[in-house]
């Protein structure tokens, strides 16, 4: 089935019989799915921010992630802001960086207090949040699969580590995409309740896996549909490994949590 989709300008195309193109949809950017769909209601899909915040903070404690030097830690697609809240709680100074607007006010309600600067910006300029020297960067939440290509995962891997400050610490985690899911399998139930009801389609490519996010919401007693679609890079567990040793980092941990390959990792 996926060998017979193809994009052209943004449209995909099924290719119903030999050279004869339909188009079907348009798929968004990164930044377009968020901003008119995901962002939305992508906090509510996370659920209650506390139990998850704290499952965060515990897993920090659990890998010894306390500030060691310079107190600052980058969180790369901070969203919600689960990760910069439970560093800033074990005393970092936390910059949050993402380019979702909606999420990033989500982030100031949850940061009360906190030592957290919001950053509205592309996280693949890192390299310019150079000084004063991080100690910490994460790229957690499946975000760095959200980039355009493998080399745009590579080139970012190798600016956290020049930023990074001597024994700094890069955390990832990533959905592994390894094995493609076929048929009735594609379509995840992610969550529902009295008024939201979020499916989740996955289309394995060689090298990207299209995200259909379908959500239903109750208005008034009827159900409204929205859909919208983008593309997230297919990249390999050992791929990811090998990006980072690379660059020569020592990788510290390497196992699933939640359903995410979850990688720390020291410079
Ligand atoms: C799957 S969410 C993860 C959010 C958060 N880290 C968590 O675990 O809940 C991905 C986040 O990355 C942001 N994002 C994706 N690509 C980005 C980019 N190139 N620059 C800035 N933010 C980006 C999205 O807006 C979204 O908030």
């Amino acid at each position: 089935m996926c060998a017979l989709l193809t994009q052209v300008n943004g449209i995909i195309f099924i290719e119903y019989r030999k050279g004869s193109l339909l188009p079907t949809f348009i798929i968004m950017t990164v930044k377009e799915h968020y901003d008119n769909h995901l962002g939305n209601f992508y906090s509510w899909m996370a659920g209650d921010f506390n139990t998850k915040q704290n499952e965060q903070q515990r897993f920090f404690i659990e890998q010894k992630i306390l500030p060691f030097d310079t107190s600052i830690a980058i969180d790369l697609g901070a969203g919600h802001g689960l990760q910069s809240v439970s560093l800033a709680k074990l005393g970092f100074t936390v910059k949050a960086i993402d380019f979702n607007q909606q999420l990033l006010s989500e982030l100031s309600a949850n940061s009360q207090g906190l030592p957290i600067e919001i950053i509205y910006d592309d996280i693949r300029t890192v390299k310019n949040y150079s000084f004063p020297k991080p100690e910490l960067i994460v790229c957690t939440g499946d975000t760095i699969t959200h980039l355009s290509d493998k080399k745009e995962i590579k080139q970012l891997i190798k600016d956290c580590v020049d930023v990074l400050c001597d024994n700094g610490k890069f955390i990832v985690s990533f959905r592994d995409f390894s094995n493609p899911l076929i048929g009735d399998s594609r379509f995840i139930p992610v969550k529902s309740d009295d008024s939201r009801i979020l499916t989740c389609c996955l289309d394995y490519l060689d090298n990207q896996v299209l995200v259909t996010d379908l959500l239903y919401t109750k208005i008034k007693n009827e159900w409204h549909q929205s859909i919208s679609s983008y593309y997230k890079v297919r990249i390999r567990v050992t791929e990811i490994v090998d990006l980072i040793q690379d660059v020569g980092l020592k990788i510290l941990y390497n196992e699933p949590v939640n359903r995410l390959i979850m990688i720390v990792a020291q410079k």
